[in-house]
């Protein structure tokens, strides 16, 4: 259970995604119920690193729509190319934003929100989704978190 997150955040951070990683396997484990998981790897992971703002779209009829999240409350839809995660939905790339004020197009949903990464989620080699995670300090997210982060979407079985 979320309650049960055990990790230290004295350590370095990818020894906390290596840590949370099969805490987050655990927490799925069993529950077919997609939207209930989505929900919960948004809990662990705002839990273990109290970022600004943590959650997923998802991709419904050609819009990207807001789904399970944590943090203030947010843009409910994303046209494709809009945005960070309109583009890491075109692109079906991870983008890694050090500042949002020098991103193009960048959807502001909270001004406090100065950096950005955004992680595409895949199904059958199309994007259908995306986790976007956002931070109140300039340049907050590098390739450890777009790694660890490509893995947690990695254990979300969507066939369920
Ligand atoms: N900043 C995002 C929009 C989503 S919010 O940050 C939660 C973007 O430019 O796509």
């Amino acid at each position: 259970m979320a309650e049960d997150l055990s990790i230290s955040t004295s350590t370095s951070k990818a020894r906390q995604y290596e840590a949370l990683l099969p805490q987050i396997v655990a927490l799925i484990a069993g529950e077919p119920d997609i939207i209930a998981n989505l929900g919960n790897i948004c809990a662990a992971l705002k839990q273990q690193f109290n970022w600004f703002w943590v959650g997923f779209y998802l991709v419904k009829n050609d819009k990207l729509v807001l789904g399970p999240f944590q943090g203030p409350v947010a843009c409910t839809r994303i046209a494709k190319g809009r945005g960070v995660c309109g583009t890491a939905w075109q692109d079906a790339k991870t983008i890694i934003v050090p500042d949002v004020d020098a991103f193009p197009g960048h959807i502001a949903c909270n001004s406090s929100s100065r950096s950005e990464i955004v992680v595409p989620l895949f199904y059958n080699n199309s994007v259908i989704g995306v986790l976007d995670v956002d931070s109140e300090h300039l340049q907050y997210f590098d390739d450890t978190d777009a790694k660890y982060l490509n893995q947690v979407v990695g254990l979300i079985n969507f066939n369920a």
